[in-house]
C-alpha cells in the first residue's frame, strides 16, 4: 500500500528550483502556484501532494505534521528553532547570503570600534542577536517584516541585516555590504514522527534529492 506523503513548499525561487528534485524522486506537481489559487497541489503521483505556504510557515508545518517534509532556507530553520524537525540534506538551492548593511555615507566600522550602540532593523532577530552579541557589539533590535532597505534611508536604523543575493536591491537604495554574516541555502526537513511511520516512501524522496545534489 502507497503511504500518503505531503510536502510543504514556498512559491518563487525555492518552488522553482525544487521542481527538478522532485523529478528526480519521480514526482511531477500538476499545477502551477503562480497560475493556480489553488494551496494543494496533486502531483503525478496519487499518493503524493504539494502545499504552497508561506516560507517562514514550512518549519512549522512540518514541525507538527501538517506536512511530511519540506523546503526552506536556513535563515528561516535559524529564526524558527529545530523542534522536531530531521536535517537531512542541504539542497544547494536558493543560495543567497545574510549581511549587515549601512547607507553609504555611515562610518560602520568606526560606529563598531568606538562601541556605539547601534540600531539595527531586521526580519532576522534572532540571527542578529547573536551575530552582535559574538562580536560584543551593543544593539537595539527594530523588528520588521520586508522591505528593510527603506530603515536606514528614513533614520529608523543605523544599519539592516538582510538577505543579499546579487546586492541589487541594496544599490537600488545607496545601500553598502558591510559585513557577511552566514551563507544561505535551502535544507530538507522532515517530520521525525512521519520518518518512523512513512519510513520507506520518505527515504525514497530523501534518497533522490541526496543523488540529484551530489551528496
Ligand atoms: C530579498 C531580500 C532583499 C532582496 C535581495 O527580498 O530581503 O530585499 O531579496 O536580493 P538582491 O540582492 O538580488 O537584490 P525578497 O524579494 O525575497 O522579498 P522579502 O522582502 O519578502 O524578503
Amino acid at each position: 500500500m502507497n503511504q500518503s506523503i505531503t510536502l510543504a513548499l514556498s512559491k518563487g525561487r525555492i518552488f522553482e528550483e525544487t521542481l527538478p528534485l522532485l523529478k528526480a524522486a519521480g514526482i511531477v506537481v500538476l499545477d502551477d502556484p503562480e497560475k493556480s489559487r489553488k494551496l494543494i497541489l496533486a502531483t503525478n503521483q496519487p499518493h503524493v501532494r504539494v502545499l504552497v505556504v508561506r516560507a517562514t510557515d514550512v518549519p512549522t508545518y512540518v514541525q507538527y505534521g501538517g506536512a511530511d517534509l519540506g523546503i526552506t532556507g536556513r535563515d528561516t530553520l535559524l529564526e524558527h528553532g529545530n523542534q522536531g524537525l530531521y536535517q537531512p540534506l542541504d539542497l544547494q538551492i536558493a543560495k543567497c547570503r545574510i549581511s549587515v548593511a549601512v547607507r553609504a555615507d555611515f562610518d560602520y566600522a568606526s560606529a563598531v570600534r568606538q562601541g556605539s550602540r547601534l540600531r539595527v532593523a531586521t526580519k532576522y532577530v534572532a540571527i542578529a542577536r547573536e551575530f552582535f552579541a559574538s562580536k560584543g557589539v551593543h544593539v537595539d533590535l527594530i523588528k520588521l517584516y520586508g522591505s528593510m532597505e527603506l530603515a536606514p534611508l528614513v533614520g529608523l536604523a543605523d544599519a539592516i541585516v538582510d538577505l543579499v543575493s546579487t546586492g541589487n536591491t541594496l544599490k537600488a537604495n545607496q545601500l553598502v555590504e558591510v559585513e557577511r554574516i552566514m551563507d544561505i541555502s535551502s535544507r530538507l526537513v522532515v517530520n521525525q514522527a512521519a520518518l518512523k511511520t512513512k519510513t520507506q516512501p520518505l527515504r525514497d524522496i530523501i534518497n533522490a534529492f541526496a543523488g540529484a545534489v551530489g551528496q
